[in-house]
């Protein structure tokens, strides 16, 4: 494989490069080149790459995926017959306060690069990395690949919109593309603005845990190397242009529930939790059937108490790497976001009388 890899720099992006090219890694023997790209937005680290910039299969450019002449260049000048994209606004919260960085990067930047593809030719698979938001809530059961996008979020719509656009192109263009949508990942190099990274390193640092609403939100837990071992089996995938595959681990768990192992695994005491004005038009749950992908052989391979316990050792063992990333602009926007709402916050779940 000769490939595009975009948002190469962010959390998913980094996980999934060191995968391919890392000493061991499990991809190594399948990459011939890979160009990785990234604007270095405030959620890109280069840092996370820079190790490997040694390897001769290896290049990274700067650049913003919605510049549709720069992605046709490398296109042509490296002749990549694979795109992975990853490039997104990738945070609920940031997507309420301002959507212009979501509808530029996930809808205007997705367009580009399948255009660029179409232009160019000679790519055998576009790999669109979606996301189980665009289900929506889901009350009862679990979503299938069939299952209508009723978006709740600006991230959620921005993600749906370019997954309509994926597969218009591909039916109407036969750009040879495909789309994952996988549930909420957790792991190493994730930035510490989403639930699991956020409490871990504040629970580290002895700081308050805010966790929204009552607490009982449900999200479907799987850790990013799975993710990544997933979206290395679809691309290889026979004949699955035009299709969604879902990728989830399948297990949900309560925001408290996981708050309390993070609270565990840190030694920190239960009132380091504060209850905090909830997020507007929080999807409830999410819950993702991820049978057709394990039908083709694909399986999760880390369970959530160790997957966490592993997180939890990365951060302890590199507090450099999310001490400087928590640095800068990342104070200014956890003002914003979290300094009133703490302190309205609460120890117990509202409506309920706090803890003595
Ligand atoms: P992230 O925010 O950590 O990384 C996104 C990367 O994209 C950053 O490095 C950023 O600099 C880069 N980027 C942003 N705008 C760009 C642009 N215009 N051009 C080039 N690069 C740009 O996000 P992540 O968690 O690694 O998510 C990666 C992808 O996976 C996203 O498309 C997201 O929607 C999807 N996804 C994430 C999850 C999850 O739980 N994190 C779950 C399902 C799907
Ligand atoms: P998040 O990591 O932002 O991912 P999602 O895209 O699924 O919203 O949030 C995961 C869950 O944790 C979600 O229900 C919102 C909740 N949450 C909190 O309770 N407190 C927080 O500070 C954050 C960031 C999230």
């Amino acid at each position: 494989m000769r490939l595009l890899v975009t948002g190469a720099a962010g959390f998913i992006g980094t996980n999934f490069v060191r995968q391919a090219l890392e000493a061991g890694g499990t991809a190594a023997s399948r990459v011939e080149r890979l160009v990785a790209v990234d604007l270095l937005t405030y959620a890109g680290n280069f840092a996370n790459l820079a190790d490997l910039s040694a390897d001769t299969h290896f290049r990274f450019e700067r650049l913003d995926i919605a510049q549709r002449d720069a992605m046709e260049g490398l296109l042509r000048e490296e002749r990549l017959d694979t795109i992975v994209n990853f490039a997104a606004e990738s945070h609920v919260d940031r997507s309420i306060a301002d959507q212009a960085p979501f509808l530029h990067t996930n809808l205007h930047g997705t367009l580009a690069l399948l255009d660029a593809a179409r232009t160019v030719g000679g790519v055998r698979r576009f790999l669109q990395v979606s996301t189980d938001e665009v289900y929506g809530s889901i009350a009862e059961g679990r979503a299938t690949e069939e299952w209508a996008a009723r978006p709740s979020s600006p991230y959620a719509a921005s993600k749906t919109a370019a997954d309509a656009f994926v597969l218009a192109y591909a039916t109407t263009f036969d750009v040879p593309a495909v789309i994952t949508r996988c549930s909420n990942n957790y792991g190493p190099y994730q930035f510490p603005e989403k639930l699991i990274p956020l409490f871990v390193t504040n629970a580290l640092d002895g700081h308050p845990l805010p966790l929204y609403g009552d607490g009982q939100n449900v999200r479907d837990w799987i850790h990013v190397s799975d993710h990544c071992a997933a979206l290395w089996h679809v691309l290889e995938l026979p004949g699955a242009e035009g299709g969604i595959f879902n990728v989830s681990a399948e297990d949900e768990r309560p925001n408290r529930a996981v708050t309390d192992l993070i609270l565990r695994l840190t030694g920190r005491p239960p009132d380091l939790v504060r209850y905090v004005t909830d997020r507007p038009g929080h999807d409830r749950r999410y819950a993702l059937d991820a049978g057709r992908l394990r039908a083709t052989g694909w399986r999760p391979r880390h369970g959530f108490e160790d997957g966490l316990a592993a997180t939890v050792e990365w951060y302890r063992a590199h507090r450099p790497w999310w001490e400087g990333v928590k640095s800068g602009a990342y104070r200014e926007y956890y003002r914003e976001t979290y300094g009133a709402r703490l302190r309205d916050a609460s120890g117990a779940p509202p409506g309920t009388a706090p803890r003595s």
